[in-house]
């Protein structure tokens, strides 16, 4: 089957069943997604299917084709996205391996919600588990993201 997976085609010999997380890191290679329970508990997964937010793990690839999948290599080209460039201002990662899920989970709600209060944050977000416990530092990197998103940038 065909994948448009950040504005490139792809075309994977896998079957309809196989998590789109799978084809992702073992059958393209595309690590920066990662696989942390695999059972849509923790958004360590999470990728874009036209502009939302979905747990890669859990979605059979069959349901991505004929949409476009975002994850976090296609962020931004330059890994310039605001809620990137938030992230490196505040030093939000400890570990790391939750990140790119935060980072895909916040940029679609600065997408529907370009000023997120605390509760919108906190909605969007509740799926992201983060084991180093970063969630002051994301609310923050968050609402700064939505500062340079709005023009407000360094
Ligand atoms: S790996 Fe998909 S939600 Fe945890
Ligand atoms: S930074 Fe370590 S799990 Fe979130």
């Amino acid at each position: 089957m065909q994948l448009l997976i950040n504005g490139a085609l792809h075309d994977v010999d896998v079957s309809a069943e196989m998590p789109l997380l799978w084809v992702l890191r073992d059958v393209l290679g595309m690590t920066g997604t990662k696989f942390g329970c695999g059972m849509s508990l923790c958004g360590a997964c999470t990728v874009h299917l036209d502009g939302r937010p979905i747990r890669s793990c859990t979605t059979p690839v069959s349901a991505a084709t004929g949409k476009a999948i975002t994850t976090i290599e296609g962020l931004d080209a330059e890994g310039d996205h605001p809620v990137q460039r938030a992230w490196q201002e505040l030093n939000v990662p400890q570990c790391g391996y939750c990140q790119s899920g935060q980072l895909m989970s916040a940029a679609a709600l600065l997408e529907t919600t370009p000023h997120p209060t605390d509760a919108d944050i906190d909605a969007a977000m509740e799926g992201n588990i983060c084991r180093c416990g970063t969630y002051v530092r994301i609310r923050k990197a968050i609402k700064r993201a939505a500062d340079i998103k709005a023009g407000g940038g360094r």
